[in-house]
């Protein structure tokens, strides 16, 4: 099949926007309406290049599902408190279309289209013909439009994307955020993900594949296979035939002979091709020569050696673009986690894009391959059997995952049958890997864990003392263990306090949640276990979501060894010495304290022997055991603290320097464009007017690119409700009064959370007594509004034209909103048991035109409660996008660009 990217030009729109979204139909053939519709006028939706995640694009709330990133593009989680459920507008559904033409020459061929992932719920229509729902947010699919495409003329495909219902307890993005792509086959074809390779350490390999043939005669086909090595020269081929029957499909296979293999490895990635033509009809599938196995004794075996398992689980989003990465970002992540010494990354805990399975293979990074739904309903056995389906012949892959901390089910036989028959379905469709499950429940062996192959264990804290783990090995002498999940300490990336109000914590990694472990602590302990195959921190990057130890006041976790933008945190370093043969001596986290104070400063190291230094005078020595990471208190005086060491002979130093305010900022790019459809890194420091690095800078950068777009921003910091995509300012009026029958009424406002009291309302009364000929009106101040059922509160607004809704603060109890007589907001949910405090504004959205317009509110006494019928602001306000700016985090911040002539691309800054 010939492969098409199909990423380019798509429109999109928010479903909210029309009320005519909602109805599509599913009728009659090619007869869907809406913007389902053959024909639809789109010519007023955005256009979007995928990968697109529309999530990060929404303004941050706190009443938002935090779990989720606090984005409002999703319902509220079932772990949240109830009282954070007060969001109004949640953009959970979002519509794309393409218009796309059909070259002639392909009449008689096979035509699909491939989605890699969209979050979630997806339905598809070509040509107003609906084609299929794919409700899984992480499994990819392929949909064959052939039968109801117009050749050589435009044709059109919409889908409709709904992520209102959660899969995890991260954040998932939200919309087409994967590569699409046009699979172009002959009438007998490739069958999708069918064609699979197993190849031993003798250089033996076995390809098959299935033949479709999609025609009314009998297909006699030469199945021709080749293998190419790494430079793209052929070192095996060999044939076979196969006779299909009209309209069916069979198998077929071809051996081949690699001579002298060269094996893949975590160093040494080697990868092959396989090839295989049938007639015009071509397939190809990469390919490593590797072996994988676990002894109950020893842990994995890589090519027959035992390998540590030093991994990191992930989840994919990452800084400026949500989950919407393009391929060269995976790559990116993938060779920081390299850096740092980790072979091993967990997809925790669904399946992940394709290219970031290429970037593993080509970089050499173990991987374990999960899937997201646990059990054997069709859905959990479809997404199974798609992971597998897609993954199986990724050297990178050495074992699939098939669930991970089922609460309601782990510890009794329930998930034991559950587990049984998952893995038969995973073992009919790639006998050549081990499975697992991930269970955080200690030493239990009556549910899922007794049925693993592999046993998973989540936290080693998960028991009641340290030596469980042994116990359990000795209980249970023949099943391989692996740590499938550890760490979970939390950490900022520069902090040396724990700065709790803030949502910031130190930057060591000593703190962690309650069933977790610091960097030496589970380092230590499975690196001198040779039974234990290894484990996954949690995690390897920050991620959107499940911002623990906090709740609402923080949107983004705080368990990355690296931060959300790609920005390392300290205890990168400790992994980096004890991981890799690299020379290491970092001192962390900064020198800026206030006289006097005692600080702990933390360093990572592989010397042998380190000294600390304050401004030249040597303050202590330590030596240095492996997989240690020694600290040091030290009175604060501004100045240098280094520390010097010595490995191998070989003299390292490090140092940090006390700095002033930011004087400059500068940028470097830490990642180039080199294809257009690729995303770049820059990244802003701050320093001060003697050049010094400043650790604590938290100046908000305004940035203009030249020669390319900004994606997005973002500094790292889990407490920021800051856009990382384009900012949008309020240009807002603001209403003062209404008039109540002949009466005027002030808006009370707000101070410090109470009710200005104030005389709040002002009639005015005739009077013609007193002495003849004074007629007059007199300005009576009143104190509070006359106790009616309901109130009508009037006002006409003028020059409004350009503004789109109009927002209170507070409403004090049912209420109905009429622009120009029309009905624009009503029945507002009243939550009877929200506090007297809480801020809850209520936007509706109307048409403001030219000249006056007449603003009426008629507000229903609330007598349960009695408040304010209307007080805080009023305001008739629209959103105006502002210049690109970004706030510095512990003096750093990121910046992702785009751009078609990246030598020329400039990014200018300056504080604002
Ligand atoms: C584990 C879970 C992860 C994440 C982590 C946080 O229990 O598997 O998904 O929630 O805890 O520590």
């Amino acid at each position: 099949m010939k492969k098409i990217n199909f990423n380019k030009n798509w429109k999109f729109a928010f479903q909210n926007s029309m009320d005519e979204f909602n109805t599509f139909g599913f009728d009659k053939y090619s007869d869907a309406a809406g913007a389902a519709a053959r024909f639809y006028d789109y010519s007023n939706w955005q256009t979007v290049d995928l990968p697109h995640d529309w999530a990060i694009s929404l303004q941050k709330n706190c009443f938002a599902n935090y779990f989720a990133g606090a984005y409002p593009n999703t319902s509220y989680h079932r772990f949240m408190e109830e009282r954070h459920s007060n969001i109004e507008t949640v953009y959970n559904i979002g519509w794309y279309r393409k218009q796309f033409f059909i070259d002639p020459e392909w009449e008689g061929k096979r035509v699909f289209i491939e989605f890699e992932g969209i979050f979630r719920d997806a339905i598809v229509w070509v040509n107003g013909v609906y084609l299929d729902r794919h409700n899984s947010g992480y499994t990819s699919f392929a949909i064959e439009l052939t039968d109801h495409l117009v050749f050589g003329e435009d044709n059109s495909i919409a889908v409709r994307v709904d992520s209102e219902q959660p899969e995890g307890w991260w954040y998932e993005g939200a919309g087409i955020y994967r590569n699409v792509h046009l699979l172009i086959g002959e009438p007998t074809y490739f069958k999708y993900h069918q064609t699979v390779v197993k190849a031993d350490l003798n250089g033996r390999v076995e390809a098959s594949a299935i033949l479709v043939n999609d025609t009314a005669d009998i297909a006699e086909k030469t199945v021709a296979g080749c293998i190419e090595d790494a430079n793209g020269r052929e070192v095996a081929r060999a044939e076979s035939t196969v006779r299909i029957a009209p309209y069916s499909e069979k198998a077929t296979d071809v051996e081949m002979q690699v001579d002298t293999p060269n094996l893949w490895s975590v160093d040494t990635p080697y990868l092959y091709t396989l090839k295989l033509q049938a007639g015009c009809e071509q397939t190809s599938e990469r390919f490593g020569i590797r072996t994988v196995a676990f002894d109950p004794e020893r842990g994995l075996l890589l090519n027959g050696e035992p390998l540590k398992v030093r991994g990191a689980c992930v989840h994919q989003d990452f800084g400026g673009v949500g989950v919407a990465l393009t391929d060269n970002l995976q790559y990116y992540k993938i060779k920081r986690l390299k850096d740092m010494g980790v072979n091993a990354y967990r997809c925790s805990h669904h399946a992940p894009s394709p290219t970031l399975l290429d970037a593993c293979d080509e970089l050499g990074m173990l991987v374990m391959d999960e899937t997201r739904t646990f059990g054997t309903s069709p859905e959990a056995i479809r997404q199974l059997t798609d992971l597998i389906e897609r993954d199986r012949n990724h050297p990178c892959v050495f074992i699939w995952s098939l669930g991970n901390e089922e609460f309601s089910v782990q510890n009794n036989e329930w998930s034991y049958r559950l587990m049984e028959k998952m893995t038969r379905f995973a073992k009919a469709l790639d006998p050549t890997r081990p499975v697992t499950y991930g269970g955080n429940n200690g030493s239990n062996f009556t549910g899922a864990n007794g049925a693993s192959e592999i046993r998973g264990v989540n936290y080693i804290r998960n028991d009641k003392s340290g030596e469980w783990l042994d116990i359990y090995h000795r209980e249970h002498p023949e099943q391989p263990i692996i740590g499938t999940e550890e760490s979970s300490y939390v950490l900022s990336r520069g902090g040396a306090v724990n700065d709790l109000g803030s949502g910031l914590l130190d930057s060591s990694g000593n703190v962690t949640m309650p069933w977790g472990s610091t960097p030496k602590g589970w380092v230590k302990y499975m690196e001198k276990r040779d039974y234990f195959a290894g484990s996954f921190m949690w995690t390897g990057f920050d991620y959107r979501g499940e911002p623990n130890p906090f709740f609402y006041s923080n949107s983004v976790s705080s368990f990355g060894t690296i931060d959300l933008c790609g920005m390392e945190k300290p205890p990168f370093y400790y992994y980096k010495s004890w991981w890799t043969d690299e020379p290491v001596l970092k001192l962390t986290p900064h020198w800026n304290h206030i006289e006097g104070e005692k600080v702990t400063v933390v360093v990572f190291t592989n010397c042998e022997e380190i000294t600390l230094s304050l401004n030249g005078k040597a303050l202590e020595t330590k030596r240095v055991e492996r997989f240690d990471a020694p600290q040091f208190e030290v009175e604060f005086e501004p100045g240098i603290l280094s520390v010097e060491g010595t490995r191998n002979g070989m003299l390292l130093r490090d140092e940090l320097v006390t700095s002033g305010e930011t004087a400059e900022v500068r940028c470097t790019s830490v990642l180039e464009i080199k294809k257009e459809d690729e995303i770049g890194i820059y990244e802003i420091n701050a320093y001060d007017t003697n050049g010094v690095f400043c650790p604590m800078a938290s100046d908000e950068i305004e940035i203009c690119v030249e020669n390319g777009s900004i994606v997005g921003v973002g500094n790292g910091d889990p407490s920021s409700f800051e856009y990382e995509q384009k900012s949008l300012e309020e240009d807002a009026k603001f209403i003062k009064c209404f008039n109540i029958g002949n009466a005027v009424f002030w808006i009370p406002i707000k101070k410090e959370n109470a009710l200005l009291k104030r005389k709040d309302w002002l009639e005015l009364e005739s009077e013609s007594v007193f002495y003849d000929d004074d007629f007059r009106l007199i300005a009576k101040p009143q104190t509070s509004l006359p106790k009616d059922q309901t109130t009508e509160f009037i006002t006409t607004i003028r020059d409004v034209e350009k503004y789109e809704y109009v927002e209170f603060e507070r409403l004090g109890g049912q209420a109905k909103v009429y622009l120009n007589g029309e009905l624009i907001g009503d029945n507002i949910r009243w939550h009877g048991r929200q506090s007297r405090n809480s801020i809850r504004p209520y936007r509706f959205y109307g048409n403001f035109r030219k000249g006056e317009n007449e603003l009426k509110v008629v507000v229903a006494h609330d007598t349960m409660n009695d408040l304010p019928l209307i007080s805080g602001y009023v305001k008739i306000a629209k959103q105006v996008e502002t210049s690109w700016k970004v706030r510095l985090h512990y003096g750093k911040a990121r910046v992702f660009v785009k751009s078609k002539s990246p030598e020329q691309l400039n990014l200018v800054i300056k504080v604002k």
